[in-house]
C-alpha cells in the first residue's frame, strides 16, 4: 500500500527575496511500506523521517554530518540522513531502526547490545546499529577499510583496529565504545565463525 503522508506546498519566505525552490514529490520504501512525499526541496531525509513519517527512532545529534545519530540504509547502504535530501531517495529503499528487528542482522545486533551493554542513554544506539548493519555488509562484500586499519596485513579479518574504524563515523557521549565493540563483534563472529 502506497501512502500519500504530506502534500506541503512551498511557503513564501517573509525574509528572503529570493523566492523558495518548488516542492518536490519523492515516491519511497521505508521498512517495507511506500510513501509518496511531496515537501520542499531542501528537506533531508532525517527531517521528512522524523517530522513526516512519523518514524522518530532515527535521531538528530549535529544535523551536520559529524556524529552518525542519523545513520539509516538507503538500498544498503549506510548514510547520514541528515546530509541526504529526501528528493535524492526517490525510488530508493530506506531501513531505519524501526525495520532493523526484520533484517536479520539488525535483529541479531539489537540483542547483542542488550546483552553487552552496548548502551547508556540510548541516544545513539539506532544510528550505531544501523550503521553496523551496513558495515558488517561492506566487510562481508570486501570492501576496504578507509584507511590503515590492520585489515590489510589481515586479509578477511576484521580486526579490532578495523571495526573501530569502520565505526568511527557513529560517536557515542556516553562513551559506551567497549560494549558497542563487542556487540558487534559477537554478531560479526556468530557469521563468520
Ligand atoms: S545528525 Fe547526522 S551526523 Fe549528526
Ligand atoms: S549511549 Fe548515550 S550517546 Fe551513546
Amino acid at each position: 500500500m502506497n501512502q500519500v503522508v504530506a502534500n506541503i506546498p512551498q511557503a513564501a519566505s517573509a525574509t528572503s527575496a529570493s523566492p523558495a525552490p518548488p516542492a518536490v514529490t519523492t515516491t519511497l520504501s521505508v521498512n517495507g511500506t511506500s510513501y509518496t512525499v511531496t515537501l520542499d526541496a531542501r528537506v533531508s531525509l532525517l527531517d521528512a523521517l522524523r517530522e513526516r513519517l512519523q518514524l522518530a527512532g532515527t535521531k538528530k545529534g549535529c544535523d551536520q554530518g559529524a556524529c552518525g545519530a542519523c545513520t539509516v540504509l538507503v538500498d544498503g547502504t549506510r548514510v547520514l540522513s541528515c546530509l541526504t535530501l529526501l528528493a535524492q531517495c526517490d525510488g530508493r529503499h530506506i531501513l531505519t531502526i524501526e525495520g532493523a528487528a526484520d533484517d536479520d542482522v539488525g535483529r541479531a545486533l539489537q540483542a547483542a547490545f542488550m546483552d553487552e551493554d552496548g548502551f547508556q542513554c540510548g541516544y545513539c544506539t539506532p544510528g550505531q546499529i544501523c550503521s553496523a548493519i551496513g558495515m558488517l555488509d561492506e566487510f562481508s562484500r570486501g570492501v576496504p577499510a578507509a584507511k590503515s586499519s590492520g585489515d590489510a596485513s589481515h586479509p578477511g579479518t576484521l580486526t579490532d583496529a578495523g571495526l573501530k574504524e569502520r565505526m568511527s563515523g557513529n560517536l557515542c557521549r556516553c562513551g559506551a565504545y567497549v560494549g558497542i565493540c563487542d556487540a558487534i563483534r559477537r554478531v560479526h563472529d556468530a557469521r563468520h565463525g
